[in-house]
C-alpha cells in the first residue's frame, strides 16, 4: 500500500492506494457512521462493508440532483447524525460526488471519506475535493470544495466494473499521462493490455501515477484558478459531445483529447508523431478518435458552455506529451479541427 496526501483548505486528505476495503472499519473515529452507496455496489461488495447503517442512492447520472441530496439529509436526520458523525461513500464518482456534497453541507459539514469503486473514481472523481450535483441540465453546477478525510483505493473492487465503465477510467488515465507524465504515457504504450486485464502491477502503477499527478496539481491550485484547469484537457469538446450526442464520458473525452492535440499541432506546439501516439494509445484502450455527428451542434455547445469568455475559450493544449498549457482559442480554430474529426 502507498500513501499520498492533499492539504486543502478544509484539511488533509490521505489517499491510500492499494489498500483493502477490510481496513475501512478502523478508519473513522466517530460514534455514528453511515455508508452511502448504490444497489449495484451492494450486490457485488456488501459482504466487505463494516456493519454500519446504509443509505442507498440511484445508479444513474439522472439521480445526481438536489432531490437525492435531500433524501440523504432525511437519512442523516433519521439516524440522528450530529457534527461528530462520519459519512463514508462506497461507490463510483456519482456516489462520491453526491455523498461528499451531502456530508459537506449537512449541519455545515460532517467529516467524510471515500472508497471509490470504479477506475475513474479512483484516479479522478474521489481525488481533489470537488463534490456536487447537476442542476438545470448543467453538470456539477452546485457543489463545494471539501476534501474527504481519506480515500481508500482497493484494486480488487475494480474486477466487477463493466468494460464500458472501465474505459471511462482509462480515458482519464491517458489524459493524466498526456498532460503531465511522459513516463506513464510510455508505460501505457507498452502495457495497455496488462492494464485492461487489471494485472495488479499495472493497476498499481497507473492508479498511483494518476493520483500523484492529480494530487500534486490540486496541492498547488485547489480552487482551480490556474494549474488545475489543465485537468480539463479533452473535456471542453468532450462535455459538448457528451451533451449533444449522448456518447459515454470516456468516449467523448477521447475524441476531445484528439481535437485538442490536433489544435496543438495546428499551433505548431505538438508534432504529428505525438498526435499519432495519442491516437494509437486511445485505440488500444478501445476508445474512439472520431465522432459521428454534425460539427456545428458540438461547436455551438462548446461556446454555450460555462467556460465561454467572449469569442475565445480557455483551452488546454499540449506542448508535448507530458506537458500542457492553457491558452485562449477561437471558435474558428475549434471548428477547423472538429470538421476533420466528424
Ligand atoms: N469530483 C470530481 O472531481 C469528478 C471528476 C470526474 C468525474 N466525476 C463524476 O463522476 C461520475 C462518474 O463516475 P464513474 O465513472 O465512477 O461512474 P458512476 O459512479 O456513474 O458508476 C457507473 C456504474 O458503475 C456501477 N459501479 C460502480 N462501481 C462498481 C463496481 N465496483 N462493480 C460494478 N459496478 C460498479 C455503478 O453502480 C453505476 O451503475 C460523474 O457524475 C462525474 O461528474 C467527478
Amino acid at each position: 500500500m502507498k500513501e499520498l496526501a492533499i492539504d486543502g483548505a478544509s484539511g488533509r486528505s490521505t489517499i491510500m492506494i492499494g489498500a483493502s476495503i477490510k481496513q475501512l472499519a478502523a478508519l473513522p473515529r466517530a460514534k455514528k457512521i453511515v455508508i452511502i452507496t448504490d444497489r449495484t455496489i451492494r450486490r457485488f461488495h456488501e459482504e466487505s462493508f463494516p456493519p454500519w447503517p446504509i443509505l442507498e442512492i440511484g445508479t444513474k447520472e439522472i439521480s445526481k440532483n438536489l432531490a437525492t441530496v435531500e433524501s440523504l439529509y432525511n437519512g442523516f436526520f433519521a439516524h440522528e447524525l450530529d457534527r461528530s458523525s462520519f459519512v463514508v461513500a462506497i461507490g463510483g464518482g456519482l456516489v462520491c460526488d453526491v455523498a461528499g456534497f451531502a456530508a459537506s453541507t449537512f449541519m455545515r459539514g460532517l467529516s467524510f471519506g471515500f472508497v471509490p469503486t470504479t477506475l475513474l473514481a479512483q484516479v479522478d472523481a474521489s481525488i481533489g475535493g470537488k463534490n456536487g450535483v447537476n442542476f438545470q441540465g448543467y453538470k456539477n453546477l452546485i457543489g463545494t470544495f471539501t476534501q474527504p478525510e481519506f480515500v481508500l483505493c482497493d484494486f480488487n473492487v475494480l474486477k466487477t466494473v463493466p468494460e464500458d465503465e472501465q474505459k471511462n477510467g482509462f480515458a482519464e488515465v491517458v489524459k493524466h499521462a498526456a498532460i503531465g507524465n511522459e513516463g506513464l504515457f510510455a508505460y501505457l504504450e507498452s502495457n495497455w493490455k496488462r492494464a485492461i486485464d487489471l494485472e495488479p502491477e499495472a493497476v498499481e502503477r497507473i492508479v498511483f501515477d494518476s493520483i500523484s499527478l492529480k494530487s500534486s496539481i490540486v496541492n498547488k491550485d485547489e480552487l482551480e484558478k490556474g494549474e488545475r484547469r489543465k485537468l480539463n484537457f479533452g473535456h471542453t469538446i468532450g462535455h459538448a459531445l457528451e451533451k449533444v450526442t449522448g456518447v459515454r464520458h470516456g468516449e467523448a473525452i477521447s475524441i476531445g483529447m484528439i481535437a485538442a492535440a490536433r489544435l496543438s499541432m495546428n499551433r505548431r506546439l505538438l508534432s504529428l508523431r505525438d498526435v499519432q501516439r495519442i491516437e494509437s494509445l486511445l485505440i488500444n484502450f478501445r476508445l474512439p478518435i472520431r465522432a459521428s455527428c454534425s460539427p456545428d451542434g458540438v461547436v455551438d455547445a462548446v461556446f454555450k458552455d460555462k467556460k465561454r469568455e467572449n469569442k475565445e475559450i480557455h483551452f488546454v493544449l499540449l506542448d508535448r506529451i507530458g506537458s500542457a498549457r492553457v491558452e485562449p482559442v477561437s471558435i474558428e480554430e475549434i471548428r477547423e479541427v472538429f470538421v476533420d474529426l466528424c
